[in-house]
Order: C-alpha cells, then structure tokens, then sequence
C-alpha cells in the first residue's frame, strides 16, 4: 500500500547534504516532508525548499522519530552515534561517511553495479567513497564481460572532496598567490594534523592520512572498498589518490588487466550501453571527459579508451564525475528510490 515517505538529510548544510537537497528535488523524489538537520552551529537557518521555508534543526536522537529514510553525510563520528539512534526509531539510515562500509552486516551499494544488496540491509546501507563509486561504474561492465584482475588507478580529486571549507582555501590560497601574497593553507591535505599546504597552482598525493603500509587512508578505501563492492578479495588494486586545485569532479587515470581478451570497439560499445556510463571517447575531435563540463551532471563520463602497447589483455581509461553527485548525493538517493519503488512508495 503506498504511504507517505518522511525524509531526513542529516549534514543538510554542508556540500553533500545541499546536493542531496537538490538531487531529491531534481529526480522529483516522492517526500512527504524533509527534515534538515545538522550540528547546534547552524540550526536556526531558514532553507527554502519547493517554496517551503524549513528551519535547519540540531540533529539529536529524538530527531528521527516518523522519519522513514535518513540520508546521512555529517562526518564518521555523527553517523557512528545517530545512525543507530535512527534505525532504532524505524528509519532506513542512508550513510555517505566510512563509519560503516567495511561493517560486514552494512551492504555498501553502488546502484549500476549490486542494487539487490540494498535488500539485505538491517537498517543502515553505506554509500562507498566518490573515488571508488565512479571507478566501480566504469569498470563493472568491463569485469562482467572480461574479468577484471588487476587495477592500477591514479585519481585527480576535487577541493570538493574535502568539504566546504577546502573549497573555500583553494579560491583563498588562489587569490592571495595571484595577488603576489603568501597564501595561508589550515584545511589541506588534511585538517586535522599539522601541516598544511595550499592547493592553488600545486598537486597533494596525500588525501586522509597515511597507514602503516605507506598508501594513504583514501588508497585503502578503493582497495578494500573494491574488493567489497565486486565480492572479489583476488582483484589486484593500486590506487594512487591525489588532490589538485579543481573545485569540483574527480578524474581518474585507470589501467586494467582482464582474464579474457578484448577488442577496444567492444568495450567502447559495452560503455555506451552500460548503465549511469555516457561514453565520451572522440580523439580525432578532441572529445573526452573533463571535470569541469561534468560538474552539476548525474553519469559517470568516460573516454581515453585505448589498449596497452606492451601488456595483453591491458586497457587504459580517463573517468570523471561530479564527486558531489554521483560520488556522493546521487547515488544515496538512487537507493532512496530502489527502496521506496520496491516498498511499493513510488
Ligand atoms: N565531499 C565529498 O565529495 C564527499 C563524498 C562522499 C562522502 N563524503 C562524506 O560526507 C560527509 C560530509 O561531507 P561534506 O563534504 O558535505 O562536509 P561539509 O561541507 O564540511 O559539511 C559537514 C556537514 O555536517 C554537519 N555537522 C558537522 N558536525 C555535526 C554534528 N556534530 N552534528 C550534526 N551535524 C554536523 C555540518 O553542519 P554545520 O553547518 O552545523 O556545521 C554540515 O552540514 C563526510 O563524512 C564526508 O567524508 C563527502
């Protein structure tokens, strides 16, 4: 029987959670009512939705109650505490941070590539990491028809990757170095520790911290959350995750190697027809996927297709998407709206 759907989108004023705002609005999703919830800083802002004034609310326990579909995206520690408060209350808790994906009980969902494991939730379902969703859009039809064993990925990220405030130091380190003025960095690479570098006219290899085997906490998460996301532990991944002075859309440099062998016509032809992918591949016209033209786009854009000189069986890609969207607001709200057809909601 189809029934209201009550909708909360906890982080509601930071750059994922307005793009949630805005994709539930764009993809004309069914909510009864949106609740706008985020830390005590900014409750009291008025946001206007589908001419609706909604007053941003401090996100506590008691929040959740008649909310059906918690869209979370305000840092690990508030999901680790008010997901579980949510799910309680009877919510399904849609979670953008890490705090759950690698949870065996916590299916981590890229809609294009494992929809059905949205069904085997127990009340939270994660949303993987925007550099890994994109990769796993591109690659999942490759790995379906080929094979896929081995993944050697170089990522180009977004200042939106790191929140708000890394938008803002980049268009702040960029203006002072063109004004001739040292610039100031405090956000970048990472906030949290000590030393900071400004992004404006330079390339940081470091996104998140660094573990004891030398990748960055960002490299593990596209490992681990490949192997997750594929269910295959065997496929050999080698991320080299890196943050350049883009606002927003990652781009991705990704070498495979496949079991079977492949002819470059048919993967372009598997792209094209391959599900959230919109192939961009025109050398001769100088067409291919840049971060700027895909910012504000739903697909993942790939292009640069092309076949290794010297390696078998190795195909070269060029992959972008808005980090914000399909890295992130996009594709929580596509599970929001497999459950709610399936729920019969919709
Ligand atoms: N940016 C991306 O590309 C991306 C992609 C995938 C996942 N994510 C994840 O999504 C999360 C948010 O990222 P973002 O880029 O949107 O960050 P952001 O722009 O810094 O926004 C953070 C949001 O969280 C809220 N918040 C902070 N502390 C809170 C608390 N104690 N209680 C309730 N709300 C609180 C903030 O509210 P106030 O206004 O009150 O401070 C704000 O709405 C992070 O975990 C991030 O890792 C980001």
């Amino acid at each position: 029987m189809k029934r209201d759907v009550h909708v909360a989108v906890v982080g509601a004023t930071g750059a994922v959670g307005q793009a949630m705002i805005d994709t539930l609005l764009r993809r004309e999703f069914p909510f009864a009512s949106l609740r706008l919830l985020a830390s005590a800083r900014s409750a009291g802002t008025v946001v206007e939705v589908r001419g609706q004034q909604i007053t941003v609310e401090e996100a506590t326990p008691d929040s959740f109650e008649g909310v059906d579909i918690a869209l979370f995206s305000a840092g690990g520690d508030v999901s680790l505490r008010l997901a579980p408060e949510a799910v309680i209350r009877g919510a399904l808790v849609i979670d953008n941070t890490s705090a759950y994906r690698m949870d065996p009980m916590v299916p981590l969902v890229v809609p294009e590539v494992n929809a059905s494991d949205i069904f085997k939730n127990r009340g939270i379902i994660a949303n993987p990491n925007c550099s890994t969703i994109q990769m796993m859009v591109a690659l999942n039809p490759i790995h379906h028809v080929y094979g896929i064993r081995r993944i050697v990925v170089s990522t180009y990220q977004a200042a939106s990757g790191a929140g708000q405030r890394a938008i803002d130091e980049l268009k702040q380190t960029a203006t002072a170095i063109l004004a001739g003025e040292d610039p100031v960095a405090q956000v970048l690479p990472v906030s949290k520790l000590e030393r900071h570098y400004p992004l404006a006219f330079n390339v940081l290899p470091q996104i998140d911290v660094f573990e004891e085997n030398g990748y960055t906490k960002e490299e593990m998460k596209m490992v681990n959350e490949t192997h997750k996301i594929l269910g295959d532990s065997k496929i050999q991944v080698t991320p080299t995750a890196a943050r350049v002075p883009v606002m927003y859309g990652h781009s991705e440099a990704i070498y495979v190697e496949t079991e079977r062998s492949f002819a470059v016509s048919d993967v372009k032809k598997l792209l094209a027809s391959s599900p959230g992918v919109v192939l961009e591949d025109d050398p001769a016209h100088q067409l291919y996927p840049q971060p700027l033209r895909a910012t504000g786009e739903f697909p993942v854009f790939v292009g640069r297709v092309r076949k290794d000189l010297f390696v078998d069986n190795g195909l070269s890609l060029w992959v972008v998407a808005d980090n914000i969207l399909k890295g992130a607001a996009l594709n929580a709200v596509q599970i929001a709206e497999i459950w709610v057809r399936q729920e019969g909601n919709w």
